[in-house]
């Protein structure tokens, strides 16, 4: 039985394909489109997984959407009505986009992939996200949770899943939300909504807690959990260009934070904020998760949600809440919504029974030597080929041991966020000067952000407070900020944050045996098995996808290496060459993707 599960026309649209219970391929449209948090029609993706299933669309038997149009219309509606007269120019532009297209979405998609409308569901935004996590965990039942800025009506849901039904317990509803909460605070801050969550979790090492008490006062909250926001101090409900009124800043006694500033400086206010918001957030969580675990006597637990991106709230859940074992779906945010609605029409709608645990994250497009070959040759870029493995592995480690940095462009790209060793940037972490090289000369970017660590699985424990990594299934997808172990800081100061912390990725040999053998190589040399491992990407675009992509950035940065498979280029044959572009050819009624 083969599903497609889809989810856009928020941020980061995908697709994925789950082919009797099991996820053959899930990618996100930006990774072909090349346009950043690309929000429309998955198409290239459609036609990808398709592909990786050696399907094509009149084989699928059901299209999930990833979430219910009518009730978030719903929800839109009636807000704007509650918050008129100050909601009519939002009233009138969402209106504008809901008529012409979301509302239209099951007509807009059977006409698109020419199936018939009674092959297309639609699942709960927050059920896609419960299924996303505990539909494709390694547990036969768990408690789930999960968190976001918003769904239909839901911004978190606690459940319980067990086999293959999903039945939620509780919700909390719109306008109160603790990714909102997170979001106001981003925007205060001075990033932007959706993309500078990251940053302002980066920057909390760099502050004191020091207004808990005060964010306290926009908020209340019960011992579940539950929120309630003094809505005086928000404007999201109303407003489509900010998220809080004056009264916010005026709470908290300076404004908002311009956002041409938020990306450069350290400003101790917004540093102590940004601790304050992290500190409450964990403490909302906790106690979500201790009243979850009180009702449920659950021993595990599943998250999603973007909310579960906040890596250092997940191993505070780990470490001080009720739960023995977590698991988090790689893609918590709304991109995962694609392969939560997959797998909640085949396991809990269809009753079919369920797949194999998800142990990675690769789930991407791949290419051959031949492929590689072919694109350096045609392009005329000078290469090396080096045969054997090994010899290949330990060049590149040498390179790395030498203070060189790489791109490192290997196997099946990774599905969620994250860079995972398939189209990773990699570099020396004993070398400090390397945090300001990457940063400064290669990422374009905030010189506060930290790195993440590779480390191999099997000896994660000795340079991070990680015992029993292959019990912690979120280390694999890099979900976790864990304390780096003291006497292993001044080892590794590349990847070491502010507060001792990092963002580890635990490498598993069955799961990416390139990957592994070069960072134990690296470890062979130096004695640490662990490499500094950021995206291949430049700042403000997609992960790369393809060879093109993977040389241009390498030829428009600082890099000093690029290995695609066992090929290697080296920094002399850097130049512009055209990227491959993925763009739709109509013919009629058909639409298929074409490399141009
Ligand atoms: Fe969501």
């Amino acid at each position: 039985m083969n599903i497609l599960g889809l989810s856009f026309y928020y941020h980061d649209s995908s697709a994925a394909l789950v082919q009797d219970g099991r996820l053959v391929a899930a990618a996100e449209e930006e990774r072909f489109s090349r346009a950043k948090h690309d929000s429309g029609f998955p198409q290239l993706a459609i036609d990808f997984v398709c592909k990786t299933g050696g399907i094509t669309l009149h084989d699928v038997d059901y299209v999930v959407f990833y979430e219910k149009p009518f009730v978030k219309f719903e929800r839109m509606l009636l807000s704007a009505m509650a918050t008129f007269p100050r909601s009519s120019a939002v009233f009138r532009e969402s209106m504008q986009r809901w008529v012409t297209d979301k509302l239209w979405i099951k007509s807009m998609m059977a006409k698109k992939l020419r199936v018939p409308s009674s092959k297309l569901l639609f699942c709960d935004h927050h059920m896609s996200h419960a299924a996303s996590s505990f539909f494709t965990s390694p547990f036969s039942e768990a408690a789930i949770l999960t968190v976001d800025g918003a769904g239909e009506w839901s911004t978190a849901t606690m459940s319980v899943g067990r086999e293959n039904k999903i039945e939620v317990i509780k919700e909390l509803r719109f306008p109160h939300s603790l990714g909102l909460l997170y979001s106001a605070f981003t925007a205060y801050c001075g990033f932007e909504i959706n993309e500078g969550e990251y940053k302002l979790m980066g920057m909390h090492p760099y502050g004191k807690p020091t207004m808990v008490d005060k964010i306290y006062e926009l908020i209340q909250v019960g011992e579940d959990g539950s929120l309630w926001h003094d809505m005086k101090y928000f404007a999201y409900h109303y407003s489509r260009n900010s998220t809080l009124t004056d009264a916010f800043g005026e709470h908290f006694g300076r404004p908002a934070r311009d956002p041409k500033q938020g990306d450069k400086s350290l400003d101790p206010f917004y540093c102590d904020m940004a601790a304050s918001i992290q500190r409450v957030t964990e403490e909302i969580l906790l106690k979500m998760t201790g009243y979850l675990h009180r009702e449920t006597g659950m021993k595990r637990l599943c998250m999603a949600g973007g909310v579960a991106l906040n890596s250092v709230a997940n191993y505070k859940i780990l470490r001080n809440g009720p739960f023995d074992e977590l698991y988090i779906h790689p893609a918590p945010g709304d991109d995962g919504g694609s392969v939560g609605a997959a797998y909640w029409a085949y396991n809990h709608l269809l009753d079919q029974p369920r797949g194999p645990a998800l142990d990675h994250a690769y789930l991407g497009s791949s290419y051959s030597d031949e492929e590689i070959e072919t694109f350096l040759k045609r392009n005329d870029i000078a290469f090396e080929k080096i045969e054997d493995d090994e010899e290949f592995f330990d060049f590149v480690a040498r390179s790395l041991a030498d203070g060189y940095v790489a791109g490192w462009f290997r196997g099946r790209f990774e599905w969620g966020p994250r860079a995972l060793g398939s189209r990773s940037i990699i570099a020396d972490p004993r070398k400090e000067e390397m945090k300001e090289k990457l940063n400064a000369k290669i990422k374009f970017r905030e010189a506060f952000r930290p790195f993440a660590p590779s480390v191999l699985e099997e000896r994660a424990d000795e340079f991070f407070d990680f015992p029993d990594p292959q019990h912690h299934f979120p280390g694999r997808f890099m979900l976790y900020v864990t304390p780096v172990r003291e006497d292993k800081r001044a080892v590794l100061p590349a990847i070491t944050h502010e507060d001792g912390s990092g963002r580890l990725q635990t490498v598993y040999k069955e799961t990416n045996p390139a990957y592994h053998r070069m960072i134990e190589r690296f470890g062979e040399i130096t004695g640490v098995p662990v490499v500094m491992n950021t995206s291949f990407n430049l700042k403000g675009e997609p992960i790369v996808e393809d060879p093109s992509h993977a040389f241009n950035t390498f030829s428009l940065s600082g890099m000093d290496f690029l290995f695609m498979n066992n090929y290697v280029v080296r920094a002399e044959a850097k130049k512009k060459i055209a990227e491959t572009r993925f763009t739709l050819r109509h013919e009629g009624d058909s639409v298929t993707a074409m490399v141009s």
